[in-house]
């Protein structure tokens, strides 16, 4: 890999930035001072920036508590996206699948290709707990409504597991993620979602996490994924 991927990876800046800091003899590999942006690094040379060595770390697993009003897109038109939430400038992480601009909770950012492949992947079942508030009293069949696979025109659902908390409000756990299903399975049943939350997507919980504030995963929390 090129010196100045390698550390815009690290999030020493952006390309630019970091060409400024080769240039400026900040840079030493294996003792030696570097100063040219395309130097080919390898894995086990030993990278200082000023005194600091410098660790590579290929794959980031952050996850954040999304508020209304952030896309889960990498830019938009109109609203702000989520990883300007994320205290990172790596430029190749990507949300874990979506949640609608109006939907709160948690979402997965992860540069890990596999990993978001293999999350997403229907063979996968992947479980993921809604919070749910709605316009109308839930009906009382709903939650044998959902537990059987329901059509909703272009895909015919996996049972879905509803907890109804009060008249109007649930956790629904689902195992799949298409367009808009939570809101869509509702309205099967006569009532509107008004609030919407993610509250658990996979092994992965919300915790302590304020709404905007994100963090990393923890190496177990990244093992248990990867063992799914
Ligand atoms: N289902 C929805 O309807 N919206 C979301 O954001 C997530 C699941």
């Amino acid at each position: 890999m090129r010196l100045d991927k390698f550390l815009a990876d690290m999030s020493f800046g952006t390309r630019k930035e970091v060409k400024e800091i080769i240039k400026k003899k900040r840079v030493q590999i294996n003792g030696n001072i570097i100063t040219k942006a395309d130097y080919k690094v390898s894995l086990d040379d030993e990278i200082y920036v000023d005194d600091d060595l410098i660790e590579y770390v290929e794959y980031e697993y952050i996850v954040l508590n999304k508020p209304q009003d952030y896309v889960c897109a990498l830019e938009d038109r109109y609203y702000p996206v989520i990883m300007e939430l994320v205290d990172t400038i790596r430029k190749d992480l990507v949300p874990v699948g979506r949640l609608d601009v109006d939907t709160e909770g948690l979402i997965l950012i992860t540069n890990d290709g596999q990993m978001n492949h293999k999350l997403l992947s229907p063979k996968s079942h992947v479980d993921k707990t809604y919070y749910v508030e709605v316009d109308a009293p839930i009906p009382a069949d709903a939650q044998e409504i959902f537990s059987q696979p329901m059509d909703l025109d272009d895909f015919i659902t996996q049972p879905a597991k509803l907890e109804v908390l009060s008249e109007t409000s649930a956790n629904l756990t689902i195992s799949e993620g298409k367009f808009h299903q939570v809101k869509r399975m509702f309205e099967k049943v006569g009532c509107t979602v008004t609030y919407l939350r993610r509250d658990k997507f996979g092994p992965l919980t919300l915790g302590d996490l304020e709404l905007g504030e994100s963090r990393y995963l923890t190496e177990d929390e990244i093992s248990t994924l990867q063992n799914l």
